[in-house]
């Protein structure tokens, strides 16, 4: 078992916004844990880049929405690293097929609610318990990252659920930066905007017309490293007086214009 370095556990981080994460916190020093549900296989070329570039790290295969899973994972992460410094709870999913809210079935309102809500909560319980158990290094305990989504308040009336869950995580951001902050683990959120990932190829159209219309005041897409920078600031020690606050990683296009 070592502790020297700084731990950070990655859900969904074998590809798009998770694995910019993984990168930048990899260049940042953390150790890497990541859990997610493809095979490492299909994404070993991602994982060879961090080897060459030095980072240490730790793949799991398994789901955020799988009690076992967690467990199992949160056990080999503390088995290969010894601690956890700081959870980015990325992974998550849209619904399968957008269907308009009054045609919305059970059966997706479960899968997407149950993953990006359900799991990562849960994920989020058993990873917070173990950093009260570790020694304050620095300044904090611990940071924990939720990534929702401009869809927190943006309405898409032909994706209500995914809308709820990412809601759902920014009243959740509140309530454990409450709860943690007087052990000293921070607690934030990340809204990214239209990111260009697998989770965004089947609208690529919409959203390049949207951008190329003005839609968003910096008229690009985002990429998966806008998000790793976006966190590797609120890992860093430049907000340990801020918890609980999100930040809009979007390009300008939550604000609102005549
Ligand atoms: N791409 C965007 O424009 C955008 C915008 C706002 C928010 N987001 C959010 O960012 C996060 C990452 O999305 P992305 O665009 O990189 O999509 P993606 O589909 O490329 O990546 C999602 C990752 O999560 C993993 N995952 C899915 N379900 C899981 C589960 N049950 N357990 C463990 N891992 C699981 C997937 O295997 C995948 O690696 C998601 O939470 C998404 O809602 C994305």
């Amino acid at each position: 078992m070592q502790v020297s370095r700084k731990v950070a556990i990655v859900t969904g981080g074998s590809r798009g916004i998770g694995h910019g994460v993984v990168k930048q916190l990899g260049q940042d020093g953390y150790a890497l844990a990541v859990l997610d549900i493809n095979a490492l296989a299909d994404y070993q070329a991602n994982f060879d880049a961090l080897d060459k570039a030095g980072v240490e790290w730790l793949y799991v295969q398994g789901s955020i929405t799988s009690a076992a899973d967690r467990e199992s994972f949160l056990a080999k992460t503390l088995e290969k690293f010894g601690r956890v410094d700081v959870l980015v709870n990325n992974a998550g999913v849209a619904p399968k097929t957008r269907q308009d809210v009054l045609d919305m079935t059970e059966e997706s309102f479960d899968f997407v609610v149950g993953t990006n809500l359900k799991g990562t909560m849960f994920m989020t319980q058993i990873v917070a318990r173990q950093m009260l158990k570790q020694d304050i290094r620095g300044k904090k305990r611990g940071v924990i990252v939720n990534i929702t989504s401009s869809s927190v308040n943006v309405s898409s009336p032909n994706r209500a659920e995914y809308c709820m869950s990412k809601a759902g995580l920014a009243i959740l951001t509140q309530v454990l930066a409450d709860r943690l902050a007087a052990e000293r683990v921070l607690v934030y959120e990340i809204r990214p905007g239209v990111i260009e990932t697998d989770m965004t190829r089947v609208v690529h159209k919409k959203y390049s017309d949207l951008i190329e219309a003005g839609a968003f005041p910096i008229a690009r897409w985002g990429q998966p490293e806008d998000i790793g920078l976006a966190v590797s600031a609120f890992c860093d020690d430049k907000f340990i007086y801020t918890t609980g606050n999100h930040v809009d990683v979007d390009g300008g296009f939550h604000i609102k214009r005549l």
